[in-house]
């Protein structure tokens, strides 16, 4: 299980601190299922029903795509891809493209760059691949333009039969266009359930198929997704995600509006993606909201370090670490100590990191910025599971203790309608 460390928030708490009579109340009426958007609380139970229910094929169908050839295409956008794109990067690699004897995965669908889907169609060039679509809906523009370029590369390349073998279809069971058109061409098909939207459905076939695709244990993932849900679910502050989800609402009324998600291991780049769409889609409404954005140090304290310490007060700051690395790495000695640092020679890059991750904290905290950090055991599976089921319940949280609905995005309607309007000439 996560741990959350609010010692370094503590000193701008206002009102008595976090409040956890709201925390109670809110994760009450999530897991009692009485809340608004009480529709979409499938992802409660999600780990157990993919354990008991498609597990399985989605296994046996990753081991098809990497018997098929080098890679596999994900169409999709949003939550039909960030969760995908996030495990990969975390528990694999950001380079686990070039990585040798790797199924590499490429994803389409989330832009409409004309430069971006031609770049990946000279990548694909001579690679054997089979492509994934991923859309709840079926009917996002961008994933259902971007399969149509994805389904045309295939049948140029496999004819128009054999590339049927190589589509894999995630969507709704029973409804929508890409059902209908994935049941008509006898496409494979993946669920995205009903009650589960989409920014909270990696734990679906959703992530789960491009995971397996690229190598992941996703037995492992759900095993201990279970637990995690399992340990989630106690009423009481001793759970991390009331503490967080409290702590954040605080701070927030105290007038800290943006919160910075920061990690100091660059491979968690994407996770910090799809914590964005998952914070900023569920709360981000009725006029209120914080603003989720992220850093990754070290990198950026040479960019941002500047306006998080000395720019407008109102930034709260969520510290991921994880326990130890996978590697070890040490500082080389160098002959005549010509840049003056033979004083580091032999120590673990590790350790230097953990003495500067304490640095910035200290002086993130002189400079007014509140700290919350949030511990996972490991960047593996179980790590992986651990953080998705920690945010997921502490978003939910979260969002019912500021008094919106976590579950619906009537605000991203607005630019499909215009758009939709002007493209049909209207
Ligand atoms: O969380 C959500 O519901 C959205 O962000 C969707 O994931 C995103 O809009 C993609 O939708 P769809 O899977 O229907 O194509």
């Amino acid at each position: 299980m996560v741990k959350v460390d609010l010692s370094g928030a503590s000193d701008f708490f206002i009102e008595g601190g976090p409040d956890y009579a709201a925390a109670a109340e809110a994760h009450r009426i999530l897991a009692g299922r009485t809340g608004a958007g009480s529709d979409f609380t499938g992802w409660l139970d999600l780990p157990k029903r993919m354990r008991d229910g498609e597990l399985k094929s989605i296994v046996a169908a990753a081991q098809n795509i990497r018997r098929q050839g080098q890679a596999l295409l994900v169409v999709g956008t949003g939550g039909s891809y960030l969760g995908a794109r996030a495990a990969i990067e975390l528990l694999r690699t950001p380079s686990h493209n070039q990585m040798p004897g790797e199924t590499e995965v490429y994803f389409l669908g989330n832009s409409l760059s004309p430069d971006s889907i031609n770049e990946l169609c000279t990548v694909l060039g001579d690679k054997d691949f089979s492509v994934n679509v991923i859309s709840k809906s079926g009917g996002t523009l961008e994933p259902a333009l971007g399969f149509r370029v994805a389904k045309s590369l295939l049948e140029r390349k496999y004819g128009r039969n054999t590339a049927k073998k190589r589509i894999y279809v995630t969507t709704d069971a029973n409804k929508g266009t890409l059902h209908d058109y994935a049941l008509g061409e006898g496409y494979e098909m993946f669920t995205v359930p009903d009650d589960v939207g989409g920014r909270f459905s990696v734990l679906s076939a959703v992530g789960l198929l491009p995971m397996a695709a690229a190598g992941i244990d996703v037995e492992a993932v759900i095993a201990a997704a279970i637990d995690e849900m399992s340990a989630l679910s106690v009423q009481s502050p001793e759970n991390p995600a009331w503490q967080y989800a409290a702590a954040r609402q605080n701070l927030y009324r105290g007038g800290k509006s943006i919160e910075i998600l920061a990690c100091y291991e660059p491979a968690f780049r994407f996770m910090a993606e799809w914590w964005k769409q998952l914070f900023g889609e569920s709360e981000g409404k009725n006029g209120i909201g914080i603003y989720p954005a992220s850093v990754e140090f070290n990198a950026d304290l040479h960019s941002m370090g500047q306006y998080i310490q000395d720019g407008p007060r109102t930034l709260m700051e969520t510290v991921v670490r994880l326990r130890g690395a996978r590697t070890k790495c040490q500082v080389p000695f160098e002959m005549g100590d010509p840049d003056k640092l033979n004083y580091l020679a032999g120590k673990e890059f590790f350790d230097i990191q953990e003495i500067a991750a304490n640095a910035v904290r200290q002086a993130h905290l002189t400079g007014g910025v509140p700290n919350m950090t949030v511990t996972a055991e490991a960047r593996d599976e179980a790590g992986f599971a651990a953080l998705v089921c920690f945010f997921e319940m502490a978003c939910a949280i979260s969002a019912y203790i500021s008094g919106v609905n976590p579950f619906n995005q009537p605000g991203v309607e607005e630019y499909k309608k215009n758009m939709f309007r002007q493209l049909k000439g209207e």
